[in-house]
């Protein structure tokens, strides 16, 4: 599946005049594109690395228009769900930095597209049965935030790059042995402060004070 306008608007979109571009319809086919590549990811396809990354950027750049273009105008309206959506958003951002470093086809990897493709079903339930439907029953103009959200995503896509991947940890001090004598010392320092007690002054040297 390659990265292009047409298929990232839902195949045909790229035909839609411009008056017909509308934030609801674009959102929504990349709502039916995500999906398509979660089935792929769990069927087994033999092309997991690539669909992992694909996940990782179609969910990037759509969290981001949502966020500056969709959620400030779901703030205007007022509407409760905003706050919800945004902390699920977070979560998503979560997950997709710490998936960027695993390997495609770990039981670990595959752990965890499983719960990250359940929350973004949630999600996209809730935006597409709660969220849209109120902008839609407001004023908000949906056809003026398709505009401007098909082209803050053409302008994303250019300048999108994957994150570099973490250097590996160094195992170098992994499983060092520590010398016997300096464990030893480092045991005799640890025991000696618990119970290095603040010193009482013996019966004897209290009695010679007493006494002079
Ligand atoms: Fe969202
Ligand atoms: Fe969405």
């Amino acid at each position: 599946m390659d990265l292009n306008i047409r298929s990232l608007f839902g195949g045909n979109n790229e035909e839609l005049s411009e008056d017909e571009i509308n934030a609801e319809v674009l959102l929504k086919a990349d709502h039916r594109k995500v999906e398509a590549l979660f089935k792929e990811y769990e069927e087994g396809s033999k092309q997991r690395q690539s669909i992992k990354e694909q996940v990782i950027k179609e969910l990037t750049i759509h969290a981001q228009v949502e966020e500056e273009i969709i959620y400030p105008a779901l703030d205007k309206i007022n509407h409760e769900g905003a706050g919800e959506a945004k902390e699920e958003h977070h979560v998503v951002k979560v997950l997709l930095v710490e998936l960027e470093s695993m390997p495609a086809g770990s039981d670990e990897t595959k752990a965890k597209m499983k719960v990250l493709g359940e929350i973004v079903k949630h999600h996209v339930k809730e935006e597409e049965h709660e969220l849209f439907p109120e902008m839609n029953r407001s004023d908000v103009d949906m056809d003026a935030l398709g505009q401007k959200l098909k082209a803050r995503k053409e302008e994303l896509l250019r300048q999108y790059k994957p994150r570099k991947q973490p250097a590996k940890k160094t195992t170098a001090n992994k499983g060092k042995v520590v010398p016997a004598r300096k464990a030893a010392a480092t045991k005799k320092t640890a025991s000696a402060a618990k119970t290095n007690k603040p010193k009482t002054r013996s019966r004897k040297v209290v009695a010679r004070k007493r006494a002079s």
